[in-house]
C-alpha cells in the first residue's frame, strides 16, 4: 500500500476524491488536511470531518491555512454552495478526528513517523504544501511525489488562462514547482475530457450509501449544472495515483505565472520546449475517458 497524505478543501468532487482514496485498498491515507480554498478553512475542516464521520473511518485530520500566502482570500461558494458541501445531512461529526497540531506540523510529523516515503496528494490551493517545503527542508526526501490537481494546458476556470487551485495561491505553486521534488499534475484539460451526466449520477445514487450522498451533493454541484455533465476535477489527481495508464503523461516543464498582466495564476506548461527549461513535472495531457468512467464508477462501487 502507498503512503498517502491528502490535502484538500471540500469541496463537492473533493469529497468524491476523499472517498475514492479511502476506500481503495492500495492506498493508507494517514492524514487529511485542509487548506482554505472552496470555501473558508473554518468550513472546509467541519466538511473533512464530516465525510470521515460518515464513511465510519478514523482518518485524522488538521487544519492548515486560513489564507493565501500572500494574496486575499477568495472561495468558490457559487460552485460548491454556502458550506462548501451543500446537498447532504451529514450525521454529527466526530470532532475526536481533529489533530490539535497544525496541517502543516502534521504533515512533517505523519512523514517523519513512517519508515516509507510518503506522496501528498494536492486538490486544493497550495498553501500547507509550500509552507511545509520550507518548514521541513529535512522532509524533503521522505516525499515520494506531489500528485496535484490544477492548471491547465489551454483555457481557465478562474480566469482566462489559470486554474483555481493555482490563482488562489500562485506563490505558494511557485515554490512548489520550483521545489524540485517529483511532481505529478493533473490540469482542467483531462476533467473535462470525461463527465458525469445524470445516468451516470443515478448509477451512482443505487450503489451505496456514499453513492447515494455523493448524488445529492452533485445535485447543488454548480447550481444545477446535473443536465450537462459534472466535472470530477480531483478525483483526476487520485485517478493518476491509481490507474496512470488511462494518461498520456508527458515530461515537461511546468512556470508559475505569479504576476502575469492578464494571465497571473496561470501554469505555463512548456509541451513544445520554447523555454529550454529542464522538466519539473509530469503532466497528465490525456485520458481515455471510457477507461476513465469505467475506473470511476468501479471506484465508487468499492466505497462499502
Ligand atoms: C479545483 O478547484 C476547486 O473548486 C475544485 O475542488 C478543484 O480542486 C478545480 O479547478
Ligand atoms: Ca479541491
Amino acid at each position: 500500500k502507498r503512503n498517502v497524505i491528502i490535502d484538500t478543501d471540500p469541496g463537492i468532487d473533493d469529497a468524491v476524491a476523499i472517498a475514492i482514496a479511502l476506500y481503495s485498498d492500495q492506498l493508507d491515507v494517514k492524514l487529511i488536511t485542509t487548506v482554505a480554498g472552496n470555501v473558508s478553512s473554518e468550513k472546509v475542516t467541519l466538511n473533512a470531518k464530516k465525510l470521515i464521520t460518515f464513511f465510519g473511518k478514523d482518518t485524522p485530520i488538521a487544519k492548515g491555512a486560513t489564507r493565501p500566502l500572500l494574496k486575499d482570500a477568495v472561495d468558490a461558494s457559487d460552485i460548491h454552495g454556502a458550506t462548501g458541501m451543500e446537498g447532504f445531512d451529514f450525521p454529527q461529526p466526530n470532532n475526536e478526528l481533529l489533530l490539535k497540531e497544525h496541517a502543516v506540523n502534521a504533515i512533517a510529523n505523519t512523514i517523519r513517523a513512517s519508515e516509507e516515503k510518503t506522496t501528498i496528494v494536492a486538490i486544493g490551493p497550495l498553501t500547507n504544501i509550500a509552507m511545509f517545503i520550507r518548514m521541513y527542508p529535512e522532509l524533503l526526501d521522505k516525499v515520494e511525489e506531489i500528485v496535484m490537481m490544477g492548471g491547465a494546458l489551454g483555457r481557465g476556470n478562474k480566469g482566462v488562462l489559470s486554474e483555481f487551485n493555482i490563482a488562489v495561491d500562485p506563490e505558494a505553486a511557485q515554490i512548489v514547482f520550483t521545489s524540485g521534488l517529483p511532481l505529478a499534475l493533473a490540469p482542467l484539460d483531462v476533467a473535462w475530457k470525461s463527465l458525469v451526466v445524470p445516468e451516470d449520477s443515478e448509477k451512482i445514487r443505487d450503489m451505496n450509501n456514499v453513492g447515494n450522498m455523493m448524488y445529492l451533493l452533485f445535485k447543488k454541484y454548480r447550481g444545477g449544472s446535473f443536465q450537462t455533465g459534472l466535472k470530477m476535477y480531483d478525483s483526476f489527481a487520485v485517478a493518476y495515483l491509481l490507474k496512470p495508464e488511462m494518461f498520456t503523461i508527458e515530461e515537461t516543464f511546468v512556470g508559475i505565472e505569479v504576476n502575469g498582466v492578464y494571465t497571473a495564476g496561470a501554469t505555463s506548461i512548456d509541451l513544445k520546449g520554447y523555454l529550454g527549461r529542464e522538466s519539473n513535472c509530469r503532466v497528465c495531457v490525456d485520458v481515455d475517458p471510457d477507461q476513465f468512467k469505467n475506473w470511476f464508477l468501479e471506484s465508487i462501487e468499492k466505497c462499502v
